[in-house]
């Protein structure tokens, strides 16, 4: 199957691992819908995504509102057609101590890193055709622990888990649902730590290096396309082997 032609919703598209998961798949020749908070920053990514030959669309959504989702969805159909992937990027982890934890604390994470998780394959399974995608970007946060993180850890196994769950009830119409896990990756999000936090970060990675939206956006990109085929319900780890030991 040609990719030409084919349509992407990218949520979170507007920098860190979404931009980059949008630019990998721009030059696989995907239309891409950046969805993401604000429309200055959506139109920022979606010119420079443009600028590879594709169409690109900046839509504004917030993925934890379900009415937003549901605008989402209806205009990416009214403007490319249809739809033939969805990457469920957006998240966000902000650490708490467990101690210190509110419920509005938990709420906001399970929601934005979770429910929009539902929301939107809720939506894009109502218009996927046979051979369509969803992947999730998960995290290392779904298989060990990390303080401070208890809802974030919780958000991300809950998406290894429904990976699996939706992927056994889609696969009758031939679409496939994998997620992707990244260990420490360079993004606007993550750079809060500093150098000394970076640097004994990089002394637990086998690979000896911090990941780059690169690095998650090739394996998205590979289980967006149709040489994933027959792989489904399946979490794939891009961590530099930090996770090995
Ligand atoms: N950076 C890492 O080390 C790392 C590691 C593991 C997993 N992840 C996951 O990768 C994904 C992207 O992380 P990142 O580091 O690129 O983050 P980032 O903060 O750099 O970028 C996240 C983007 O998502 C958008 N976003 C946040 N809440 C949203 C909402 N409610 N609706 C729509 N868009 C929203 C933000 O505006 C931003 O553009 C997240 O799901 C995160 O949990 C990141």
């Amino acid at each position: 199957m040609a990719t030409k032609n084919k349509t992407v919703i990218v949520t979170g598209a507007a920098k860190g691992i979404g931009k980059g998961i949008a630019i990998a798949l721009a030059k696989d020749g995907f239309n891409i819908v950046v969805a993401d908070m604000k429309q200055d920053e959506c139109d920022a990514a979606a010119k420079e995504l443009q600028a590879l030959g594709v169409e690109s669309v900046g839509i504004v959504c917030d993925v934890s509102s379900a009415a937003a989702v549901e605008g989402l969805f209806k205009q990416t159909v009214a403007k490319f057609g249809k739809l033939d992937a969805l990457v469920n990027n957006a998240g966000v982890y902000p650490f708490v101590p467990f101690d210190k934890m509110t419920e509005a604390d938990w709420d906001k994470v399970m929601t934005v890193n979770l429910k929009s998780v539902f929301l939107c394959s809720h939506e894009a399974a109502k218009v996927l055709p046979p051979g369509g995608r969803i992947v999730s970007v998960s995290s290392v946060a779904s298989l060990i622990g990390f303080e401070g993180l208890t809802h974030y850890c919780a958000s991300k196994g809950g998406i290894n888990a429904f990976t699996r769950a939706l992927a056994l009830e889609l696969a009758p119409r031939k679409i496939t649902v994998n997620a992707v896990a990244p260990g420490a990756i360079n993004t606007p999000g993550a750079s809060g730590g500093g150098d000394e936090q970076t640097k004994q970060t990089v002394a637990l990675i086998p690979l000896a290096r911090m990941g780059e939206p690169a690095d998650i956006a090739n394996a998205v990109a590979f289980l967006v396309s149709d040489k994933s085929d027959y792989i489904t319900g399946q979490v794939i780890v891009v961590d530099g082997g930090w996770t090995l030991r």
